[in-house]
């Protein structure tokens, strides 16, 4: 993928999936690494479904028959010197780790996470979303639940708030980078 941000979206996309009702997404950049943490209190995966998660072929989507969030994550993770780990428990929840060679040629940028979040925001119904950023000694907090008491009744998905949370988010990415590109 061109950017770790769409590998974001899609992992975050599977814990919504899962019906969780708190999904965290940690980036967290620092000397030698750029690490992706999303948490999630979902329906979690059995261990044999969990022991096979990495492999393109395993799935429960019916539309399609392969599924490519997990692999495609773990494939880019892996190609950058990084690693990535993941843990789940049936009706606990996933915990998904990637990290990636900050200096690797072969890593893809962060891109926008400001649009990823927008993304997902429009889906989350009563879901709980947190995303952190921490870089540099500094860290930028984004509480789904935070936003929807401030809006005090205005949908999250109205066009220009989810404009204004999106440039929100990644001007405080760009902010705590010095303005470069991570
Ligand atoms: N956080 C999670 N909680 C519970 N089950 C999960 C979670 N993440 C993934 N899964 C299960 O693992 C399967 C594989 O996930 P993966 O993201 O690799 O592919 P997909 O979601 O099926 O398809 P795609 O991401 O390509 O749209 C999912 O179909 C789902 O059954
Ligand atoms: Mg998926």
């Amino acid at each position: 993928m061109r950017e770790l941000s769409l590998n974001i979206l899609d992992i975050a996309e599977n814990s919504l999936k899962a019906k969780a009702t708190v999904v965290t997404i940690d980036v967290t950049v620092d000397e030698d690494f750029v690490t992706i943490t999303i948490d999630d209190n979902g329906c979690g995966m059995s261990a044999e479904f969990l022991a096979k998660v990495t492999d393109p072929f395993t799935t429960t989507r019916t539309t399609r028959k392969v599924g490519m969030g997990i692999p495609l994550i773990k494939m880019a993770a892996e190609q950058c010197g990084g690693s990535f780990e993941i843990t789940s428990q049936v009706d606990v929840g996933t915990t998904l780790k990637a990290s990636f060679g900050r200096h690797s040629i072969d890593r893809p940028p962060l891109g926008s996470v400001g649009e990823s979040i927008m993304t997902l925001l429009p889906d989350i119904g009563e879901t709980r979303l947190i995303f952190s950023y921490q870089a540099f000694g500094q860290t930028f907090v984004l509480d789904s639940d935070e936003i929807k008491q401030q809006l005090d009744g205005i949908p999250l998905d109205e066009p220009e708030i989810l404009l204004f949370i999106k440039q929100m988010i990644d001007e405080n990415i760009t902010t705590i980078n010095g303005g470069n590109v991570i």
